[in-house]
């Protein structure tokens, strides 16, 4: 109703105005604000309000729930594309019922497309690098960045949170993931999601399950044992998806025992859904899914990024009866429930201004917290700015950047173009910079290593020399071998020889191969090390920060020692030749038997009696430690109790890990990790520590009764700094 009325200032001044004054009229029906829907009673459950929703939707707004809209630049577009956020896919909203529109990016180390966006995103250290620091407050800290930089991006969805166990350390996705171990890996991710979703994002967790290696990953039929798969990978997800409760689980495009990991009903329905519990929905990873009735009978719950079997295939399917409305609505309710359950319809995105400084803050320390100390002899680290006086920077883009990690995970530069696919990124994180300001008064030289014996020569006339050595990594290819490429490691060699005084810093995504290892003076693992990896970088070097993380994967001697010495490959010998054929037609066309079964890791090469380069848990501090008094209690849920002392002169946080080995009944790998804490402890400190051992640390899987026992007899406790350095052992008897 619009009425109009006089303004009484202006009739005082004798004029009349006549102000109108649009309202909206008492008696008609737009005059209150619409009702708000039944199920934005926040009061209701998740899944109360899911059901609420539902019970409003046509089969066409149902259907619309399950599939993407498209992808720019993905294999063709689709009408409503446009309408998007411009990241890797999104979910149509409902404006009729208030569903809001869920906008989905990848983020594994930070939000992607964001050059191409006019955006901005920070990239923090790898999420291998993350692993090194053991500290799920840091894990906690990198997700509910990445969630703040999603929202105010204009995204309420993340694809991050990869877990897929370190196997294969030539998986060229190496970085993404967070090592070997299903205790720690599954812990980390779990923390990160928690945070994350915390800040109103759908928490992701992937690729699941057994994606363990990019060479041809559409293509490929991992074959392994139920018990094998349950203690190893699905036990990285099942502890990740405990802690974190994520809203989606994103399968992924392998096949596993014979069937797509997106049409897998033992692993979708069985484990995740029964046995787990698991109440959000599953996505599908972008094209893996290759059916409509198979897959939505197996539990798919959505397809991207488009509509090819969750479209007008689900919608004939379900008219014909071949997908039970039941099942649809089951989709559809965990779809809706994980909405709820993230807060996408109580808090509404708005996008915003990045914290770039508050980023870059977060980002350079836990760089410094993920760097692993390898090497480091006679004290040669840190720095000390006394008695050095000029220092030999030395590497392909020592003086520019840092290398970073492609593929879907790549995080664009600032002020950068969009990165091309499989482009390798620099991050502008000059180690030059860093170490000449870290250094004030020492004269820092640049070479850049082209020609190695230029760089010895300027190795030799400095007092000492630093080598940045890289090895990129993407999604879409693993790496050929675990050796450094172009050259480095004859470069490394060269410049060793001129000067003892050589440490090499790894700008590396996995384990590398170290055959100058004994002619070196230090080594720092700084991993793909994120928008300020140099600044952190130079304070490890320096010392300003005493590093304390360490290895969340084994560095092998050789790739000989192995499980697989040779990477196994499709039959055409491509890499990702899958990706080409249709996706109704796919079917595997080789097998990987992981036929290592329980042994990923460091239980493999303690089984074997492999010596190797790392050990998992390895890493050195500028601090020593000792341990002492260890005494375990029997229990449901044993406690171990021992004590850590800083014996050296600086603070430091030791990372002091937990190792039990089973009864010889198990049939298990020698050991397995069954806990760790993070200590900080001044020079003379001792903290005295317990950590309760969560009984499933102490169970098998049987295959027989499909479900985890735990057997009786001795259980040997062993306490220390590595996984192969553990002084304390106790055994005690459960039964
Ligand atoms: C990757 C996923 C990613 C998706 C969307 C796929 O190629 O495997 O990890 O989330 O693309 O970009």
């Amino acid at each position: 109703m619009i009425t109009c009325r006089r303004a009484a200032f202006a009739a005082a001044l004798g004029l009349f105005t006549v102000v109108c004054v649009i309202t909206a009229n008492a008696a008609s029906p737009e005059s209150h604000p619409p009702e708000p829907h039944p199920w934005m009673n926040t009061s209701l459950s998740f899944d109360q309000r899911a059901d609420l929703v539902l019970k409003e939707m046509t089969l066409d707004e149902k259907i619309d729930l399950m599939h993407g809209q498209g992808m720019p630049g993905w294999s063709r577009p689709m009408p409503r594309t446009y309408l998007g956020n411009q990241g890797a896919g999104f979910i149509l909203g409902i404006p009729r019922l208030g569903i809001p529109q869920v906008e989905m990016s990848d983020a594994a180390y930070g939000v992607r497309m964001s050059a191409q966006n006019g955006r901005y995103s920070t990239a923090l250290p790898a999420n291998i690098a993350a692993a090194a620091s053991w500290d799920p407050e840091a894990a906690c800290e990198y997700g509910a960045l990445i969630g703040r930089e999603l929202r105010a991006q204009g995204y309420n969805m993340t694809l991050g949170g990869g877990v897929n166990l370190t196997r294969e350390p030539r998986n060229g996705r190496t970085f993404e993931y967070q090592g070997e171990d299903p205790l720690l890996a599954g812990t980390l991710v779990g923390n990160r999601i928690k945070c994350e979703q915390a800040q109103h994002v759908i928490g992701d967790i992937k690729h699941y399950v057994m994606n363990d290696q990019e060479n041809g990953r559409d293509e490929v039929d991992v074959i392994i044992g139920k018990r094998a798969m349950q203690e190893t990978d699905l036990l990285a997800f099942h502890i990740g998806i405990g802690v974190g409760d994520p809203a989606a689980v994103m399968c992924s495009y392998n096949s596993v025992n014979g069937e797509y990991a997106c049409q897998n009903t033992y692993t979708l329905t069985d484990v995740l859904k029964q046995d787990w519990q698991f109440k959000g929905f599953v996505l599908s990873d972008w094209g893996g899914t290759h059916s409509t009735v198979k897959a939505s009978a197996a539990g798919l719950d959505h397809e991207e990024p488009m509509d090819d079997f969750y479209g007008e295939k689900l919608k004939q399917a379900v008219e014909a009866g071949k997908v039970p409305m039941a099942q649809l609505d089951d989709h559809v309710h965990r779809i809706l429930r994980s909405m709820f359950q993230a807060g996408l319809f109580d808090y509404p995105t708005q996008k915003s201004v990045v914290d770039v400084e508050g980023g870059l803050a977060i980002s350079r320390r836990l760089a410094e917290q993920s760097i692993v100390l390898l090497k480091n002899t006679g004290g040669l680290l840190p720095l000390d700015r006394n008695t050095v006086h000029s220092i030999a920077v030395i590497g392909p883009h020592a003086d520019t950047g840092m290398i970073s990690g492609g593929g879907s995970a790549q995080v664009d530069p600032p002020g950068e173009p969009a990165a091309p696919w499989q482009a390798h990124v620099w991050f502008p994180t000059s180690p030059l910079k860093a170490v000449s300001a870290a250094g004030p008064g020492i004269k820092v030289q640049f070479g850049s290593g082209a020609e190695p014996a230029s760089a010895a020569a300027l190795a030799r006339q400095s007092d000492v020399a630093i080598v940045f050595a890289y090895e990129w990594m993407s999604e879409g290819t693993d790496l050929p071998s675990l050796s450094l490429p172009e050259n480095q490691d004859a470069l490394i060699e060269q410049v060793a020889a001129a000067n003892p005084r050589t440490i090499v810093v790894l700008e590396t995504g996995t384990a590398v191969l170290m055959p100058w290892i004994d002619k070196v003076g230090g080594v720092l693992e700084a991993w793909y090390a994120g928008s300020k990896g140099a600044d952190a970088v130079a304070n490890v070097l320096f010392g300003s920060v005493n590093p304390g993380a360490k290895l969340p994967m084994t560095f092998p001697l050789s790739e000989r020692d192995l499980p697989h010495p040779d990477l196994i490959k499709p039959p055409n010998g491509g890499e990702d030749a899958g990706a080409a054929v249709k996706p109704e037609d796919a079917k595997a066309t080789f097998s990987v038997h992981y036929d290592e079964g329980l042994k990923v890791g460091y239980k493999w090469y303690d089984a074997e009696n492999k010596p190797v380069l790392f050990p998992f848990g390895y890493g050195l501090s500028y601090t020593t430690y000792q341990y002492s008094d260890l005494k375990v209690v029997a229990g449901k849920e044993p406690t171990v109790n021992f004590t850590v002392k800083n014996t050296g002169g600086r603070a430091g946080a030791e990372i002091a890990e937990v190792y039990v080995a089973l009864p010889a009944a198990a049939d298990e790998p020698p050991k397995r990790l069954a806990g760790w804490s993070k200590v900080q402890l001044n020079p003379g400190e001792s903290k005295q520590i317990r950590l309760q051992i969560n009984p499933r640390e102490l169970s098998i899987y049987d295959d027989s009764s499909n479900g985890w026992k735990q057997l009786p007899g001795a259980y040997t406790f062993m306490v220390g700094g590595s996984s192969k350095d553990l002084p304390l052992h106790q055994e005690i008897n459960l039964p």
